[in-house]
């Protein structure tokens, strides 16, 4: 018997990766599923985007390894981006670092601050990526949480509390999955003043500014940010590409560096025509932003009509790809999605995957069309 690294019995194989091929057996078995669940999205990339990465297969240097840190373009394209649209410089040379996806990033940040033994603030409810993460690296993750009567923001004051003497890591989601919430307008300045005082290094994961939220902020934005925070960014959900793999990193030099010693061993540059597309997407205008949350607009107007009916509440004001509803009091969430699966055969997220604090809530994709939104709502009328 070959046994498995020690490792792998601090995580379980990711929720989704279950769940779903839960449903898919009960679609090949020929029940009409309703998949609101995950946040993969339908809707096309820009078609010029679509045509880079065509002409990019036929470049005579397609093929080759390409360099760790992205084409130059590239990372000037990702720097332009950060100054027109959070208003934040960076050095394309020494501050921007591509990733395939920002789901990678999490586990290069971890791979290159965690030694065995160190404590990681992580948010409950949270993308369950960071603790698996800090788990597989041998940290031990310190959650804090967060709550709907104080918008889902940290509460300093219970931070404060907490013994933080092992803590080196601290993960940050604003715009928040799963609960779409929005920073305030000094959640950053405090995120700073906290990593400053306690020497931690706070990454915000920030791939939802663009989707459903008029206002995108960046941690990096705020003075001396770049000393103690770093921003991961992705095109998945901003430009519908999350299938190419296109993230970034980005922060001062020195943490950059310490991030490309880990990625330079782990993989090697991203595929060239899927960089030639990213660079196109990042230059999209306003227009595209428009179009697309015109979409996302119609399609959370269907899913709050769904969660009416399912006498669930939510805040008009959250920001993202889902909605994060309360189910009525005493109401356990894995137990209820089962039966919504069950009997109306549409699968929606438990609260509970992103943490104890996710227990009495539920989390609807936008991921889905009009008609598709328009049937589930029938079947639970
Ligand atoms: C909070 C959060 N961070 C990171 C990711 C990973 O995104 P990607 O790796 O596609 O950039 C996701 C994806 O669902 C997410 O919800």
């Amino acid at each position: 018997m070959i046994e498995a690294a020690n490792r792998l019995q601090t995580v379980e194989e990711y929720y989704f990766s279950k769940k779903l091929r839960e449903v898919n057996f009960l679609i090949t078995s020929g029940k009409p599923i309703i998949n609101l669940g995950i946040g993969s999205p339908d809707l096309q990339p820009p078609q010029k985007v679509v045509e880079a990465i065509k002409e990019g297969l036929l470049a005579s240097n397609a093929h080759k390894y390409q360099s760790y840190q992205g084409l130059p373009e590239l990372r000037e394209a990702i720097a332009e981006f950060y100054k027109e649209h959070f208003s934040v410089s960076l050095s394309a040379t020494t501050e921007v670092l591509p990733l395939m996806g920002s789901k990678e990033g999490i586990m290069h940040i971890s791979m290159a601050y965690l030694n065995e033994g160190d404590a990681v603030l992580i948010p409950n409810p949270g993308y369950p990526t960071y603790q698996s993460v800090t788990k597989l690296v041998g940290a031990k993750p310190v959650f804090y949480e967060l709550d709907a009567a104080n918008n889902w923001l940290p509460d300093f004051e219970a931070l404060e509390q907490l013994d933080l003497s092992k803590v080196k890591l601290m993960w940050v989601n604003y715009p928040n999955m799963p609960t779409g919430a929005q920073p305030n307008t000094y959640l950053f300045e405090e995120l700073v003043a906290f990593a400053k005082r306690h020497n931690i290094l706070i990454v915000n994961d920030n791939p939802y500014s663009f989707i459903l939220n008029e206002s995108p902020k960046s941690i990096l934005s705020i003075e001396g940010a770049k000393d103690v925070c770093l921003e991961l960014n992705s095109l998945s959900k901003t430009f519908n590409m999350a299938g190419w793999r296109v993230g970034m990193v980005l922060g001062d030099s020195k943490h950059i560096n310490n991030i490309l010693k880990v990625k330079s061993n782990m993989d090697s540059g991203m595929f060239y025509g899927i960089q030639k597309g990213a660079i196109e997407a990042l230059k999209c205008s306003e227009m595209w932003f428009v179009t697309l949350n015109s979409v996302y607009k119609q399609r959370r107007d269907l899913v709050w009509k769904l969660a009416d009916a399912l006498n669930c509440t939510y805040d008009k004001n959250a920001t993202g790809l889902f909605v994060w509803a309360k189910l009525p009091d005493s109401v356990k969430a894995e137990a209820y999605i089962d039966s919504v699966l069950k009997d109306k055969h549409i699968f929606i997220t438990p609260g509970t995957i992103f943490g104890s604090k996710g227990e009495g809530y539920i989390r609807f994709s936008l991921c889905a069309t009009n008609e598709v939104l328009e049937e589930a709502i029938k079947r639970v009328e």
